[in-house]
């Protein structure tokens, strides 16, 4: 309301009624797009095994990043694959999505700075000789052209989105902890319609799956939030 120097919640809804541009602003400055490298690491380690077992099969392997944010998740999966032997980066596709336009412009870019309290390369850390695919220009990081071209990024809502299909392995994590039960069940459907059978979904690690959906998955790593589609 301040940017807009609309007084009054009364006139801001009457303003939101009319006027799409504005209904997408203050959705942009509603989401939280807190994220990070390698988030969870131990996480990491685990999703690398189910990407190795996922490449074995010689074959497209096809990988969505689910509210991705500003692209720090997708290209964690990029970089894992091109840094990985055992991993064939080149049959790997990887489709990141958000309902932020905002912040998807800036995935797009692929370029992240150190701050007073964030170190990028503290987060890049986990991965070996990470300055290979991300170059460093002093607080600068800038995810490489073989890094980039490996991720599509996508505006998609999880809520009233359509499915998507066929995706070996779905990310969706730190989205369900801000949102309410209503919602959770619509947008776990939707990840869950756009996998194949024996397909991965991970989660965030302090999420849980709705009783509901349980049955329709198999905990590969309980702890670490891994499931398998059955
Ligand atoms: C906290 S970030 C998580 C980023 C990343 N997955 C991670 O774990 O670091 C949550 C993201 O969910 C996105 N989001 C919120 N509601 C959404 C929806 N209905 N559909 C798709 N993305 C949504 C937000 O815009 C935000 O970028």
């Amino acid at each position: 309301m301040r940017r807009t120097g609309i007084e009054g919640y009364g006139r801001y809804q009457k303003r939101l009624d009319e006027d799409p541009d504005e209904r997408d602003a203050l959705l942009d400055a509603l989401s939280v797009n807190v994220t990070s490298f390698f988030r969870n690491p131990d996480v990491w380690d685990e999703l690398c095994d189910v990407l190795r077992s996922l490449s074995d099969d010689r074959r497209r392997v096809k990988l969505w990043s689910a509210a991705c944010s500003d692209g720090r998740e997708p290209y964690s999966l990029a970089l894992l694959a091109l840094s990985d032997p055992e991993i064939d980066a080149s049959n790997v596709r990887i489709t990141a999505t958000d309902i932020d336009r905002e912040v998807l412009a800036k995935a797009r870019q692929g370029v992240y700075r150190s701050t007073r309290t964030t170190s990028i390369a503290d987060q890049l850390d986990p991965l070996d000789g990470y300055e290979e695919f991300v170059h460093r220009d002093g607080d600068t990081f800038r995810v490489s052209e073989r890094g980039k071209r490996l991720v599509n990024f996508e505006r998609h809502d999880l809520i009233h989105g359509r499915s998507k299909s066929d995706f070996d392995f779905v990310s969706c994590r730190n989205l369900f902890i801000y949102i309410n039960a209503e919602h959770k069940l619509p947008m776990l459907r939707t990840i869950t319609n756009s996998l194949r059978d024996g397909g991965y979904l991970v989660i965030g690690k302090t999420e849980t799956l709705p009783e509901v959906l349980k049955e329709e998955y198999v905990p590969v790593d309980k702890r670490l939030r891994i499931y398998m589609k059955k």
